[in-house]
């Protein structure tokens, strides 16, 4: 049996995502080591979910920092330390330092809510339903410096009802997230997606020229 991936997790929230892969860990066999959680908010509850599922944390706070790429650097220095293998971005809300992030271009995803390229930035469920669409979703894709602009790896789709409203769908895609990323971080744990080049998402060796798609829980290429 191979070691399980080294992980830490940036979350500046609630941490829903983060206890979606703590819950995998657990009970679905996802081979994972959480590292550290780390946080820009002193007061999320992703850092008490990592603190009652003993897992190290760490809240950092931004205007300690003459700088962002200051404070970028402390923190994937801290990251280092922990000794993780994999940045795994879940709900964290800070814009990251295009030079800071370069050591871990590859090494280093995030969890969006859309179907990207669509609504890249904020208020992606508002954005959705004001364009009328008729299916929205979540990514999850390597950073690079370029906002929500990296690779994307895979996708979960659901259909906007109706009577949809800006929070009924944010819901319904987030049980879909809660599948999404454990569902790629395990494929990273077991050597199956890796990034080759600048651009280049790799598939069981194979690149891919659309994102996996989240099928019944499994990802799959898209036919
Ligand atoms: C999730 O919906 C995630 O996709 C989104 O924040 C939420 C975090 O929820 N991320 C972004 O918008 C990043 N740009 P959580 O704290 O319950 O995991």
């Amino acid at each position: 049996m191979t070691a399980p991936l080294r992980i830490a997790v940036l979350a500046s929230g609630r941490g829903s995502n983060l206890a979606a892969l703590l819950t995998a860990r657990e009970c679905g066999g996802l081979a994972i080591q959480p590292t550290l959680v780390a946080s820009d908010k002193a007061d999320a509850g992703a850092l008490r979910l990592a603190e009652a599922a003993g897992v190290p944390t760490l809240a950092l706070n931004p205007r300690s920092y003459p700088s962002r790429r200051d404070f970028d650097l402390d923190l994937f220095a801290r990251i280092a330390d922990s000794g993780a293998e994999l940045i795994v971005l879940a709900g964290y809300m800070r814009i990251l330092d295009g030079g800071a992030l370069q050591p871990w271009v590859g090494r280093m995803i995030n969890i969006h809510p859309s179907l990207l390229p669509k609504y890249r930035g904020l208020h992606t469920h508002r954005r959705a339903l004001e364009a009328g669409d008729a299916e929205h979703g979540a990514s999850v894709h390597y950073v690079t410096a370029e906002l929500d602009g990296g690779p994307v790896i895979a996708q979960a789709r659901i259909s906007v009802m109706p009577n949809d409203d800006e929070d009924t769908l944010a819901q319904r895609l987030l049980a879909h997230e809660h599948r999404l990323l454990p569902a790629v971080v395990g494929c990273i744990a077991e050597g199956r997606l890796g990034l080759a080049g600048a651009d280049t998402v790799l598939f069981d060796g194979a690149a891919l020229t659309a994102p996996l798609r989240l099928l019944e829980g499994q990802l799959h290429p898209h036919p």
